[in-house]
């Protein structure tokens, strides 16, 4: 048989990726712009396809059309400074402009005395930190002077070049600081929309879990404007199906009919989540590779659905739910069990539910544990006020755990 077409995890390829037409549709239009005037945001919780769809689709249709394009991911580091930020501007320039020659002795006389008249000075890393260092000002003026000079050079060196594309993975993580006076965010934000406003296109491609746009926001009013937001939602159900069955177009007939007989299940058991997508269809294949099963046995389906379901929950509820206090276990006990759990849901509905159970919560308790979640990574505040978990089927893992049955009951707890 040949190998599992299937790749769950974070970033990998997906052996055929399903769905997002209007979101190419929507960056395709972005690409057209002269000048720039708006961004790109895309969000979405965590496994959605963010980061597949900017590698596999935008960047390919980003160089098609003529742009460059640098990508980086932003470790929690690159939050901490402003100078993390320059740095990681640069880094990301430099992949392109090491090549350009940069003819310092009119502009620059001083700092590259010891370099030899003769000696080619490239726009590299090392000059564009030296230059860095040595312009005067705040770090946004620093910074936007040098990108204007690297504007210059690309349309000398590289005419045919419409502009550059910077693609930041894990946006989220950059942060304000005003308790140590460290800006990057508001930095990177009057960087680019100055640069724009002046013509220059660079344009900002931002990726990152919901947080990323209100925080954008909170940093700089205009940031609305700045950006169109795309948020990224599980698949529907003929994209799922796809994302099942076109991997499958070099497999016998006999295993694509499986896999065909199992996709509604699939589409019911994952929603359209990408992440758990690839995983199933991943398991399942392992599964036909492997024992090879007499698929007309009765009950045979059954057993093989209730086997990757119980490794689904190893491999990637347990380890969250192990992190959790129990207090904290309670309270996402009680939203699992809320009518609305898998969509929007309020304090005053917790505090509510709570009162069913033994372990009644008031609204500040609620509140609190709620922030402690959202800290953990399970618990997101849309722009409304209102939450939702982060990890989606969470309240079907959890009503599992308690009743054993992941179907909503009434009164199960009696
Ligand atoms: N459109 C899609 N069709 C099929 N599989 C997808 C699609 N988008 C994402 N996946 C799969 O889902 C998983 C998560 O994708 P990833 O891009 O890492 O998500 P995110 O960056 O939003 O956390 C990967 O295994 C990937 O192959
Ligand atoms: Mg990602």
């Amino acid at each position: 048989m040949a190998d599992n077409p299937y790749r769950p995890g974070a970033a990998h390829a997906p052996p055929y990726l399903a769905g997002r037409e209007a979101e190419q549709r929507e960056f395709s239009r972005l690409l057209k712009q002269t000048p720039v005037l708006e961004n790109l945001v895309l969000t979405g919780i965590r496994g959605i396809g963010k980061t597949v769809l900017m590698r596999e689709a935008l960047r390919k249709d980003a160089a098609e059309n003529g742009w460059l394009w640098v990508g980086s991911d932003i470790s929690e580091a690159a939050s901490v400074s402003e100078n993390h930020l320059v740095r990681r501007l640069l880094t990301d320039l430099n992949t392109f402009s090491a090549d350009w020659e940069y003819s310092s002795s009119e502009r620059y006389p001083l700092g590259f005395t010891e370099v030899a008249e003769h000696q080619t000075i490239h726009f590299d890393y090392q000059t564009m930190m030296t230059l860095f260092k040595r312009e005067p000002g705040l770090s946004s003026d620093k910074i936007k002077r040098i990108l204007l000079v690297a504007w210059e050079l690309m349309q000398k060196h590289m005419p045919d070049k419409k502009g550059i594309i910077f693609a930041w993975d894990e946006a989220q993580n950059l942060a304000d600081r005003s308790e140590v006076d460290q800006y990057p965010l508001g930095v990177l934000l009057d960087v680019f929309s100055s640069l724009q406003s002046q013509g220059v296109p660079f344009m900002l491609l931002l990726t990152g879990l919901p947080t990323l746009f209100p925080k954008l926001v909170d940093s700089r009013t205009y940031a609305e404007r700045m950006f169109r937001v795309m948020t990224l939602d599980n698949l529907n159900y003929d994209e799922s199906r796809e994302a099942i069955a076109k991997p499958l177009d070099k497999v016998p007939e006999q295993i694509k009919n499986f896999f065909n007989s199992f996709s509604d299940d699939i589409y019911d058991l994952t929603k359209g989540y990408p992440y758990f997508i690839q995983f199933w269809c991943r398991e399942l294949y392992d599964y036909l590779a492997g024992t090879r099963p007499d698929v007309d046995e009765d009950g045979a389906e059954a057993e093989v659905m209730e086997r990757i379901s119980r490794k689904l929950d190893m491999d990637f509820f347990e380890a969250r739910w192990a992190r959790l206090t129990d207090r904290q276990r309670d309270l996402l006990s009680i939203i699992a069990q809320l009518e609305n759990s898998s969509g929007e849901f309020t304090v005053q509905e917790i505090v509510e539910g709570s009162k069913r159970t033994e372990q009644a919560f008031s609204s500040s308790h609620a509140n609190q544990m709620l922030n402690s979640l959202f800290a953990k990574g399970l618990i997101f505040k849309n722009r409304h006020g209102k939450y939702v978990l982060a990890v989606p089927l969470l309240d079907q893992y959890i009503r599992r755990r308690i009743t054993g049955d992941d179907t909503h009951k009434e009164n199960d707890h009696d």
